[in-house]
């Protein structure tokens, strides 16, 4: 039996030529630091497999799970661990003897992708920016309330990997923000939104999966031989790295009681994702007590028994030849299943765990009782299994082509304009005042000319959302152009456009004015990302720079709007004549009306950047692993050097001066928090408090010890200007001296947003639970509270502190 459980692969440990020196994130090679080397890179084997417990949420399902499974024959069994082809992107087949009709699970996280008529909302990056909870809940909730009337069981959503390490990752965007605490938020609301609605959320993709390029293996396929050239890159990444930044959000989501996770294409410490003992049986079910199922992202699964040893328990999609990876049909699970059972490979008391972990949410959410069939017409929008390849009849007995939006329209709308952050605003150049002579440059403006059913990167066309299976299927668009004719109209106002960027970026704006000098110039940029793709540069696509230079040079009111999956340098934002820049990321299909909104001034811009945008590219660090110089089948390697220091905790670590910092955002309105208290326990004594918790049994989200809450903070904050605006509050905690090395010198523990009339002064507050004052100790595996004296920032982003504080831990 230990040969079968000795699926670690070691990473190999191959020396790599240097870094370029221009620090150019493209055509840069990962350099090996020989002091390093083996340091870490080894995957430790974790075995057996955690059992589904009822310390959970599910105690009640469990039993129903239990007698459900009681029923299931061995065939059974192994179908409801296995994929086929089927009316969704992912099918577990119906048993109808039982009553059973079957999981439906469709992408993704900004809409049911493969669906007529439902709704597409705005993308992860943008609903982040609102750092408004209660958005980033009503989201999801709508959001699966089409799911499920598309007989959807399982949304392939929410993302916290790509967290965001690198700012290049082309799916960053589908997740919150490269800061854990922040998308910890994201992920706890975003899954009690979906499930509350009755859908199934899935946390992915766990974990390590920061990098499109190389993410999975290469194969060498020559027709009768398959074998892999290149095992998939890996991403080496230390115990402390792992528990404060990349598992911390991972840990929310288990804490939410999140139905599903779906493991990641790359491997981790040399091991692939899936079949990672120690990163699926060690901290996601082990540590974090996640009692739900684990399941493969498409074709990231790479063995059978192994892998499920591992503590994989479902293979997605199954035997769909997906991407070249899995061979020869159902490959890995399936009918392998019920072999391996039968030889005594498998223990069936594993078998019997996968079901009850993949049951017990679907009876916990009472999806046994009148879930809707699947809407045949998502069945013929289905191109990944057309008909034609399924193995058994599904029911689509159900009306075809619901139409599932309801008003979802407006609440879209609100987010995207609560998500829209004003990086500047010059003289108080917005909200525009009824100008009469409205000028709109750039592709970006307006409608798109090569269809929107999935996005890709057409030249004109406005960006509402990126591409890959994160994207969603729009049934209409309002673009700006039309929001802001339309707008324009009740001034009686002139609107004049140019959307083609080479003609712009070339042209003497003399020459194209008809007939007036305009009131404001309105500049439309855009960036695109997808899955399986890294962005190649972090300036914006189509020679946006050149549109914003060439406009300025003659209008002395432009206005510049970008629509990106996230992190764009800006290196015309001083320029005198630019007065105003929002950043709208990906707002989803009610873009047009949203940024109206925001420019006219119905509402009030107070989204935050959930990142930071730096000077210049080269500040960025942790950039992808875009080449490999050698030609070892492990070679790909991705070294998390930077351990904690990935986005402001890189530019604050290292003093360097930014454009606009992590969490900044400007309002129509001014806010104040002086002469305002800050009310908090200022001393924990441990000798009350001890450093280290309790060991307690664990729960859904690990020891619950961690998550109790040890302090609270309040700061008053009033609203010093005319109009009514809503301020976000933001808590950055400095550790004491005597936490271990590389510490970063502040990190976000807290935020509240608070909708202000003019004059009035609200509370916002801040609960500190002991993780949050925690760093995560390799020795004795487990959060520790630093003594000393804590510093407790309070202010308006990372770098704008207006209230400081302190928090001395005395030594017990
Ligand atoms: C290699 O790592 C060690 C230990 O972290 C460090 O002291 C050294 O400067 C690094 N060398 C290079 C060339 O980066
Ligand atoms: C990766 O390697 C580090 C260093 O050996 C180790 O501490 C960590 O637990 C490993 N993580 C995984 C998931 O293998
Ligand atoms: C899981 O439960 C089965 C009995 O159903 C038991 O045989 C097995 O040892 C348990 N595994 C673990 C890891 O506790
Ligand atoms: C494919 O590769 C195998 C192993 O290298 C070799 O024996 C076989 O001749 C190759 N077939 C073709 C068609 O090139
Ligand atoms: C079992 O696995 C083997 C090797 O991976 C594969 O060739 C075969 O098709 C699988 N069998 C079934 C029934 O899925
Ligand atoms: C048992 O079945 C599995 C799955 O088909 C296979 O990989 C394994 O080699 C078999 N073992 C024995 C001892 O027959
Ligand atoms: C098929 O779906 C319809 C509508 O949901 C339902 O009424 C019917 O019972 C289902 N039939 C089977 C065999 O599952
Ligand atoms: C903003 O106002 C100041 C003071 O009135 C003036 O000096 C400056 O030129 C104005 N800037 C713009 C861009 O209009
Ligand atoms: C855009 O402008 C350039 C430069 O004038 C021109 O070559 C190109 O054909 C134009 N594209 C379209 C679609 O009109
Ligand atoms: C700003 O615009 C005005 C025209 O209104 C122009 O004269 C001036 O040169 C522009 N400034 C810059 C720095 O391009
Ligand atoms: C923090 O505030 C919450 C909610 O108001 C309260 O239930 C809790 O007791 C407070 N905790 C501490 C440690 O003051
Ligand atoms: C910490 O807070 C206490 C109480 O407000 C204050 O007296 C003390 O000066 C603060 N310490 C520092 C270093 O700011």
């Amino acid at each position: 039996m230990a040969s079968v459980l000795s699926v670690v692969l070691s990473a190999l440990l191959v020396a790599r030529p240097g870094a370029a020196s221009d620090g150019n994130a493209f055509g840069w090679v990962q350099s090996v630091n020989t002091t390093t080397l083996g340091q870490y890179g080894d995957s430790p084997a974790v075995y057996p497999s955690p059992n589904i417990s009822s310390t959970g949420a599910w105690e009640a399902a469990l039993e129903k799970a239990s007698a459900f499974l009681a029923q299931l024959t061995l065939e059974e069994k192994a179908s409801m661990v296995s994929g086929e082809p089927g009316p969704c992107v992912g099918n577990i087949y119906p048993i109808e003897r039982l009553g059973f009709s079957g999981l439906c699970l469709q992408d993704g996280p900004l809409a049911i992708r493969v669906a007529d008529y439902a709704s597409v909302f705005e993308a992860g990056v943008t609903i982040a920016s609102t750092w408004d909870r209660t958005m980033m809940y009503e989201r999801t909730l709508a959001m699966g309330a089409e799911f499920k009337a598309k007989g959807a069981h399982i949304a392939l959503a929410p993302v916290c990997g790509p967290l965001g390490r690198s700012a290049y990752a082309g799916r960053n965007w589908e997740g919150f923000s490269p800061d854990p605490y922040l998308t910890g938020v994201g992920m706890e609301e975003s899954i009690a939104g979906f499930q509350d609605a009755g859908v199934q959320a899935t946390a992915k993709h766990f974990i390590g999966n920061e990098q499109e390029v190389m993410r999975n293996p290469v194969f060498l396929d020559n027709g009768t031989v398959t074998d892999i050239q290149f095992d998939s890159i890996s991403s080496n990444i230390d115990d402390r790295t792992m528990h404060e930044i990349y598992l911390w959000p991972f840990a929310n989501a288990v804490h939410a009681n999140v139905a599903a996770v779906m493991c990641s294409y790359q491997r981790i410490n040399g091991s692939y994702a899936c079949q990672n003992s120690k990163a699926q049986n060690g901290l996601l079910k082990g540590e974090l007590g996640f009692q739900g199922y684990i399941m493969s992202d498409w074709g990231a699964t790479h063995a059978g028994v192994p892998a499920i040893e591992a503590g994989l328990d479902m293979d997605m999609p199954g035997g769909l030849g997906l991407y070249g990876m899995v061979r020869n049909g159902n490959a890995f699970f399936g009918g392998n299943i019920t072999t391996a059972v039968n030889n005594g490979t498998l223990d069936e008391a594993r078998l019997d765990d996968m079901i009850l972990r993949i049951m017990a949410p679907y009876y916990h959410l009472g999806q046994d009782q009148d879930f809707p069939s699947v809407d045949p017409s998502s069945a013929q929008l289905n191109t990944f299994s057309p008909v034609s390849t399924w193995l058994q009849d599904w029911n689509l007995t159900g009306e075809s082509s619901r139409d599932v939006r309801g008003d979802h329209r407006d609440l879209i709308r609100e987010h995207a304009a609560a998500a829209t952050v004003l990086l500047k605003n010059e003289n108080s150049t917005l909200p525009l005042k009824s100008p009469k002579v409205i000028a709109v440059f750039g592709n970006d403006a307006s409608t798109d000319t090569q269809g929107f059913l999935n996005q890709n990167d057409f030249e004109y066309g406005t960006l509402s959302a990126g591409g890959g299976s994160g994207t969603g299927q729009l049934t209409y668009l309002i673009t700006p152009l039309e929001a802001i004719q339309a707008r324009a109209a009740e001034d009686n106002a002139l609107v004049q456009y140019w959307l083609n960027n080479t003609l712009i970026a070339n042209s003497e704006m003399p020459d194209l004015w008809i007939p007036n000098t305009p009131d404001v110039c309105l500049v439309f940029l855009k960036t695109w990302a997808e899955e399986a793709a890294d962005r190649s540069s972090l300036h914006v696509d189509w020679n946006g720079d050149d549109v914003v230079a060439s406009v300025a040079k003659y209008c002395a009111n432009t206005v510049v709007v970008t629509h990106s999956s996230g992190i764009n340098v800006l290196p015309w934002a001083d320029h005198p004549n630019v007065t105003a820049i929002l950043a709208a990321h990906y707002p989803g299909e009610q873009t047009g009306n949203a940024l109206v909104d925001v420019l006219y001034g119905a509402v009030n811009p107070s989204g935050h950047l959930p990142y930071t945008v730096a000077l210049n590219a080269s500040d960025y660090n942790a950039p992808p692993t875009t080449d490999i110089q050698t030609s070892g089948k492990e070679d790909w390697q991705s070294w998390f050097d930077e351990k904690l220091e990935i986005d402001y905790r890189h530019f604050d670590a290292n003093d360097m001066a930014v454009r606009y910092e992590f969490g900044f955002g400007l309002s129509y309105t001014t806010f104040d928090m002086a002469d305002m208290r800050v009310e908090m326990i200022t001393v924990l004594d441990q000798a009350n408090v001890p450093a280290r918790p309790e060991r307690l049994p664990v729960q859904p989200g690990g020891n619950p010890a961690v998550w109790a809450v040890l302090c609270n903070v309040t700061a008053g904050v009033r609203n010093t200007g005319d109009v009514a605006g809503a301020a976000v509050a933001q808590l950055y905690l400095g550790f004491p001296e005597s936490a271990p090395p590389g510490t970063p010198p502040r990190q976000l523990r807290g935020f509240d947003k608070v909708l202000l009339e003019p004059g009035e002064t609200g509370t916002a507050s801040f609960s500190l639970m002991r993780r949050d004052l925690s760093y995560w100790d390799v020795v004795s595996q487990e959060w520790v509270i630093p003594t000393g004296e804590f510093t407790v920032n309070v202010g308006f982003s990372s770098r704008d502190i207006v209230l400081v504080g302190n928090i001395t831990v005395i030594e017990g």
